[in-house]
């Protein structure tokens, strides 16, 4: 096949940071997805309903003239978040909330300790129709890195689905296999975002040959049998699974450190990426849904106007890309070169 044509895409989960990474993030998000739904987890992460306004101001301040983009906020969920604030958000036309259990992943230090105490929120959540947004994987240091989402499954989550049947859930960035069945087997108010990392690689392209910081994100990549587990269920056509890039910038000396920071920055590649993978299992078809319908759907939103195209053609992912304070970001698949590209 040498061009593809579907209904314009969203992205249900992405970081774009704040201050002067706005105009880098906005620019490439806004080239072909319409919306996205905007991570909180700024320092400080956003826990109002002000914050967010103001934050979406300055998302918006940084939408390329050219572009037709609409930035969902969510709210990040602390053990100080009232069904107050989830009537409060409603109202002001926020759809969802993130939960990050407590040093989980990038600034999540004042995120959950206690998940039940926060059942009262949880319970107007699921009578208000907001949805919960789930970093899941437990985070007790005893508990081995790789097998961190599957025991937030098992002790964590199955609790959440069981107390509150109606919520609205999305689990999102699923790695595992483990998190390929739980969804399937749920409820048609379970879902989950897959991104193009967890698509692409295993946790050998993290580690063989020399540590790839450039590929290092949370939840960490897996063993290649769940990545295949995920491939299948995007191949699959199931409307439970659906596009969330996670794409995540950090600076580069942040990255290539010591101690180095978790997030691929795809934004500039995620959708071609994907067409690779979709291409790759033979699904194609099946791309459009994933994209453009599922996450919309399950949302409660209408889909999309307009259309996206991409065609066959060889380009090279860019080596760095400059920040507007001048510090260089190495994109995700830096110097890359991939098939597939959207048409202006
Ligand atoms: C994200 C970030 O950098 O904010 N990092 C990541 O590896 N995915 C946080 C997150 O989504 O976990
Ligand atoms: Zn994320």
């Amino acid at each position: 096949m040498q061009s593809i044509t579907i209904q314009a895409p969203d992205d249900w989960h992405l970081h774009f940071r704040d201050g002067s990474f706005l105009i880098e993030t906005v620019a490439a998000t806004a080239r072909c997805f319409k919306r996205a739904i905007v991570m909180p987890n700024l320092t400080p992460p956003i826990t109002t309903v002000e914050m967010a306004q103001e934050y979406k101001n300055r998302i918006l301040q940084a939408v390329p003239d050219n572009a037709d983009f609409d930035p969902l906020m969510t709210l990040y969920l602390t053990n100080a978040t009232t069904s107050k604030t989830i009537i409060e958000a409603k109202e002001a036309g926020i759809k969802a909330i993130k939960y990050y259990p407590a040093g989980a992943t990038t600034n999540s230090d004042s995120a959950v300790k206690q998940i039940e105490s926060l059942y009262p929120v949880l319970q107007t959540m699921s009578d208000e129709g907001i949805l919960l947004l789930i970093h899941g994987e437990v985070t007790h240091h005893d508990v081995d890195i790789f097998d961190r989402e599957a025991m937030f499954i098992e002790t964590v989550l199955n609790k959440i689905v069981q107390s509150f049947p109606d919520l609205k859930i999305v689990l999102e960035h699923i790695t595992t296999k483990d998190a390929v069945e739980f969804v399937s087997q749920s409820g048609k108010n379970i879902a989950a975002t897959i991104t193009p990392q967890h698509l692409l690689l295993n946790r050998n392209d993290l580690l063989v040959g020399g540590i790839r910081p450039h590929n290092y994100c949370l939840p960490v990549l897996k063993r290649n049998t769940h990545q295949i587990a995920l491939q299948q269920a995007v191949a699959s056509g199931s409307s439970k699974f659906f596009l969330g890039t996670d794409s995540a910038p950090h600076e580069q000396y942040k990255k290539e450190s010591s101690c180095g920071c978790a997030g691929c920055y795809s934004a500039w590649s995620a959708l071609e990426l994907y067409a690779q993978v979709f291409e790759d299992l033979d699904a194609l078809d099946k791309l459009e849904g994933f994209a453009s319908f599922y996450g919309a759907d399950f949302y409660g939103f209408k889909r999309n106007e307009g259309k996206v195209r991409l065609i066959k053609e060889d380009w090279q992912v860019p080596k760095s890309i400059t920040l507007p304070n001048g510090n260089p970001i190495t994109p995700f698949f830096a110097g890359e070169t991939l098939s597939w590209k959207v048409k202006e």
